[in-house]
Formats: structure tokens, sequence, C-alpha cells
């Protein structure tokens, strides 16, 4: 199993919507067997609430539903539990970095980094804007979602590949 788990302050914008958009980008390349999404905040500000309604609405506007989805933050023990720890702006991958026992560093990484082209680092938090934030947040976490199954496939998953060597 590949552990995967997204990372913003609130953990009820930008990572739920990480997460669930990334269980369907698994889910339809069929592998919900072989890896595992989960979300969480570095702060405990919004611990067991549902995700933001205008997230809720962004993401059900695209067939994701996030509204079975509770805040959580950060623990100890997701540094260890988790392959890819992803933080959605440079501010919480900073806070990742203070927290995380060095031999876990080379977990931590921005989610956007899986998206190169866009030329961005950050997810924009969206919670003090307008509606159109929460769609701008989907378009990054879409991008970025093919680039991370690419590399987890390459990276984790290459004996489901049919390798040459195999033929
Ligand atoms: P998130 O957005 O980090 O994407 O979940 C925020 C949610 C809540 C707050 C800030 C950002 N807040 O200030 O309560």
């Amino acid at each position: 199993m590949v552990n995967v788990l997204f990372v913003c302050l609130g953990n009820i914008c930008r990572s739920p919507t990480a997460q669930g958009v990334f269980e369907r980008t698994v889910a339809d390349a069929g592998l919900s067997s072989q890896i595992a999404v989960d979300s969480a905040g570095t702060t405990d500000w919004h611990v067991d609430e549902a995700p933001d309604p205008r997230a809720i609405r962004a993401a059900r506007g695209r067939g994701i539903d996030l509204s079975r989805q509770r805040g959580r933050q950060v623990q100890a023990s997701d540094f260890e539990r988790f392959d890819y720890i992803l933080a959605m702006d440079r501010e919480n991958l900073r806070t990742l970095q203070r927290l995380c026992p060095s031999r876990h560093q080379h977990k931590l990484r921005l989610f956007l980094h899986y998206a190169p082209h866009l030329g961005l680092t950050d997810v924009p938090d969206p919670y003090y804007g307008g509606p159109q934030g929460f769609d701008d947040v989907l378009n990054l976490v879409e991008a970025a979602s093919a680039g991370l199954l690419a590399d987890i496939r390459s990276n984790h998953l290459r004996s489901n590949v049919d390798s040459p060597e195999k033929r």
C-alpha cells in the first residue's frame, strides 16, 4: 500500500479537495486497493468539522463528494505512516519541516511539484475569497493529481507494468 497525505492549514478547504480529487483519480485508474489517501491540517482550528460548504459545493459540481470528510490535525505518527506528505503551500510545508523527524523529511513536498507546467508553488488559500477560488483550487489539484499518480506508478507500482524483461 502506498499512503498519501495532503496537508493545508485548516483541513476544510484545500486538502479535503485534494483528497477527494485524488481518491477519484486513483479509483478511475483501478488502484484503490493499492493507494490510500487522507488529509490533515497543520492547525486544530477545524477538528471534527465537515469541509467548508463552498468546497463541498464546488467539488460536487465535478461529481466529487467531500461531505463525509472530517477535519483533523497532523500528528507525529503521520510522518511514519505516510509515504507522500504533500503540502498545499510553502507556509504549510515549512510547518511540516519543523515537525517532521529528519529520517522522514524526504516524504515532504509541495503538491504542485507534480504539476511543474503550471509554474506555481502554492495552491492559494480560498477561505477568505469568493466561490471562484474553490474552482481554482479544483483546477490546480486536478492537474497535480495526474502528475502524482504518474510518480507513484513509476516509483512504487512498477511490478504492475509489463516490462520487457518479463516477456
Ligand atoms: P484550508 O483553508 O487551509 O485550505 O482548509 C483555510 C481554512 C480555515 C482557515 C484558513 C484557511 N481559517 O482561518 O480558519
